[in-house]
C-alpha cells in the first residue's frame, strides 16, 4: 500500500550539479528502467522549512526505489533513493542521495523541464505529492 506525503517547498536555483549527474548514463539508464523517467538533465530544487523539512527527514528513512551507484573511470557515484511524486499533476521523482547528510532541499527529477512545463520561477511555492 502506498501513502502520499505532501511536501510544500519554494523553487530555488542550485549549483548546476543536477545537470552533471543527470547527464551520466549510469544514472539515466536506471531512471528509465526503474522509474519510467528519461530525465531532463538537471534537478529542480525545492527549499523546505519547518514541518516540510521534517517530512523530508522522515522520507529519507523510508525505502524507495534504489538507483544503484556505479564507477566511471576512477570516480564513483553514489546510490540514490527515489520516490515517485507529482507536482501540479506532472509525474516526477523525489531523489535523495544515500550518502547525503540530511538537508532542507528536496531534489526532483522529471522527464521534462518543470520550470517550463509548469511555469515555475524562483520563489514560487509548489506542492509535491510523494508516494511513500
Ligand atoms: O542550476 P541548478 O542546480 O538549479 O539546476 P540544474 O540541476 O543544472 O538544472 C537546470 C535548470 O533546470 C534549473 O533551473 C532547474 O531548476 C531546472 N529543472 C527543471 O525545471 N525541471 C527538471 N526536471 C530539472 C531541472
Amino acid at each position: 500500500m502506498h501513502h502520499t506525503l505532501i511536501i510544500t517547498g519554494k523553487v530555488i536555483a542550485g549549483l548546476g550539479e543536477g545537470r552533471r549527474f543527470m547527464s551520466l548514463s549510469g544514472y539515466r539508464k536506471q531512471f528509465i528502467k526503474k522509474l519510467g523517467i528519461d530525465p531532463y538533465k538537471g534537478t529542480l530544487n525545492l527549499k523546505l522549512s519547518g514541518e516540510n523539512a521534517l517530512k523530508l527527514a522522515r522520507i529519507e528513512k523510508m525505502r524507495g526505489i534504489t538507483v544503484r551507484g556505479f564507477r566511471k573511470g576512477k570516480k564513483t557515484f553514489g546510490a540514490v533513493e527515489c520516490y515517485k511524486a507529482r507536482i501540479l499533476g506532472a509525474g516526477c521523482a523525489l531523489i535523495i542521495p544515500k550518502r547525503s547528510r540530511h538537508t532542507d532541499v528536496a531534489e526532483v527529477v522529471a522527464q521534462w523541464r518543470l520550470r517550463s512545463v509548469l511555469g515555475l520561477e524562483d520563489g514560487d511555492r509548489v506542492k509535491m505529492q510523494v508516494a511513500v
